[in-house]
């Protein structure tokens, strides 16, 4: 039984938010119908190859093209496909924006700056890495990880900035492509050599990970609970930066809110959005090996938080936040 009392959203009550302050986006699916039917998450059969997702900057040309092209299948989907590439970044509109009000209380579903931002990131991504596979009917599909806690990654990946490829998007900061080096707290452009910001990047990311994120709270963010007044405004170390100052430090200087990557209703249009967010749920699980303990929220406000997302057979799937510790 679904947790009367945990978030999750009304699917019916979808209607236009705000992108950014000034600017009102409807991102809701269009001649939605309600009830929707709905299964609930299975998870992949144990024997079910292994996906294995690898460092951006380092996959090979066959990959390429293999993601390449179920990519493109999935841009040329038609919009009421809920698999189309455009829907899929939709449901990034969807959550972060405040699109949907919870179920049984008369207030917003959000996904930021709250302990719900790995687990609802990594359910995003997990069936968005199954419906890319399902395109090419390749079942060991993984998506790539931009790891930009590391040297070699620490810029934009090559692959994101090919013109000829489904992967590149114009609106990205002509200044930061590839060899500028990333600046994981990024707020605004410097003049430090890729030596010195190299090392400021990997004091901070210890700072991010380690020193500063020894509580479960500090490195998970606030807890967020249901109804108006279970509202928090607390991101963890990782959610802020790199996460945040990424995507601000991706998009383009010459959009108001530096979209796309730069605001929540936008970001998921730009393909390394995806590279991003893998490398987010990969220092989730990185985080918790270094911290030698098994994740210990047991909260049910979070373990029953739930969310919906197409499969790549276009069934309406719910799930708790619970089960997506295991994916
Ligand atoms: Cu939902 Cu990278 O943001």
């Amino acid at each position: 039984k679904r947790g009367l009392k945990a978030v999750g959203p009304n699917l019916t009550t979808c209607h236009p938010s705000y992108g950014r302050t000034d600017l009102l986006v409807n991102c809701c699916p269009s001649g939605f119908q309600s009830p929707v039917p709905l299964v609930d998450f299975q998870f992949p059969d144990p024997q079910s190859p292994l996906r294995i997702r690898r460092p951006a900057h380092a996959v090979d040309a066959d990959f390429l093209a293999k993601y390449d092209k179920a990519l493109s299948i999935m841009k040329s989907l038609p919009h009421d496909d809920p698999r189309s590439f455009n829907r899929l970044a939709n449901l990034h509109c969807l959550f972060c924006t405040g699109a949907y009000d919870q179920q049984n209380y008369n207030a917003p579903v959000s996904i930021h700056r709250t302990w719900l931002f790995f687990p609802w990131h990594r359910m995003m991504i997990y069936f968005h890495e199954r419906i890319i596979g399902s395109l090419i009917g390749d079942e060991t599909f993984a998506l790539p990880y931009w790891a930009w806690d590391i040297p070699e990654g620490m810029m934009m990946p090559d692959m994101y900035t090919n013109k000829s490829s489904s992967f590149f998007h114009t609106e990205r900061d002509a200044s930061h492509l590839p060899p500028n080096t990333a600046d994981l707290n990024y707020v605004s452009d410097t003049n430090i050599s890729r030596e010195d910001q190299l090392d400021i990047n990997l004091s901070f990311m210890y700072n991010q990970m380690v020193s500063g994120a020894r509580k479960t709270e500090l490195f998970m963010g606030c807890k967020y609970k249901a109804g108006t007044e279970g509202y928090c405004d607390g991101p963890g170390t990782i959610e802020l930066a790199p996460h945040n100052a990424l995507h601000t430090w991706v998009g383009s200087s010459l959009n108001p809110g530096r979209e796309d990557m730069g605001k929540f209703y936008s970001a998921a249009r730009d393909p390394i959005f995806y590279a991003h967010h893998s490398n987010i749920d990969r220092l989730w699980e990185v985080w918790t090996e270094v911290n030698k303990h098994q994740l210990d929220i047991t909260d049910p406000d979070w373990l029953e938080s739930f969310f919906f997302f197409y499969d790549e057979n276009l069934r309406l799937c719910s799930g708790y936040n619970q089960t997506g510790l295991f994916l």
